[in-house]
């Protein structure tokens, strides 16, 4: 949309006066600005929609993580809590190509359990999430009761207070969530488990990680193999290069 109004102002302003021009301009950036309130409104009114369908609440957003109760050494390096946003995960899933009944997914920095919710909905055979701000933690495991209760059928859905560093990968195929939970220092740690996880059995391990700001770390592991690398997400897979 927004390429497409860029166009349009080059066009429609090629042969006006210099005032007609800002006129024209003025008009097309109104309606940018409507186009993206309009969609953040979509966006919020979906997300409301998905909360009320499962009797759960994931929205909002959360910056004091102290206030919620993370503490220790990684509280400074920690982001705060932001759901993930419903067409990204479709997104995200949709540029995977692997069977979620065969896989668990596990989710570093699980928030109050949107994506565990998301990732019960597409099939994951196993949803974990690992979590460290104690009350986001309670939230999360009242989201998962409330969803389980409404669900006839769900997996199993385990969840962990605890710093992600400190979470055992378990022996089985994975997909690996990241929603940008923390700075490359924690990251590099998460994935060192990782490697050793990895290489002492190794198997499919697949890793989806939204807001790649620190996806150099994936880059220098020669264990992994990117598939995807955008503004959005990337995604890994365990094998060869
Ligand atoms: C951007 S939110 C993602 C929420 C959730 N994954 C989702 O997609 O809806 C990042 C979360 O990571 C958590 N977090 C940050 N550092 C952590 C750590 N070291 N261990 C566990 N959780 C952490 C934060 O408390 C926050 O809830």
């Amino acid at each position: 949309m927004r390429n497409g109004l860029f166009a349009a102002s080059v066009f429609v302003t090629a042969d006006l006066t210099p005032t007609k021009t800002m006129t024209v301009r003025r008009v097309l950036d109104f309606g940018r600005r409507k186009c993206r309130g309009l969609k953040h409104r979509y966006n919020a009114w979906q997300e409301k929609r998905f909360d009320r369908q499962f009797g759960i609440t994931t929205a909002g957003i959360e910056y004091d993580l102290a206030a919620l109760g993370a503490t220790g050494q990684h509280l400074a390096q920690a982001e705060a809590y932001e759901p993930i946003q419903l067409p990204v995960f479709k997104t995200i899933m949709d540029s995977v190509t692997i069977d979620p009944r065969n896989y668990a997914f596990i989710d570093f920095g699980a928030g109050k359990g949107r994506a565990l919710v998301l990732a019960a909905e597409q099939g994951f055979r196993h949803v974990i999430g690992i979590e460290f701000a104690s009350s986001l933690y309670q939230m999360a495991a009242r989201n998962i009761a409330a969803y389980r209760s409404r669900k006839g059928r769900a997996p199993p859905m385990d969840l962990f207070c605890a710093d992600a560093v400190h979470f055992r990968i378990p022996d089985e195929d994975a997909m690996l969530f990241f929603y940008n939970p923390f700075n490359d220092e924690v990251l590099s740690e998460v994935c060192r488990n990782m490697e050793i996880a990895y290489r002492s059995r190794p198997r499919s391990l697949v890793i989806a990680y939204r807001n790649p700001r620190h996806s150099a770390v994936f880059d220098s592991l020669d264990f992994l193999t990117r598939d995807v690398l955008n503004e959005t997400f990337a995604i890994y897979h365990t094998g060869a290069r």
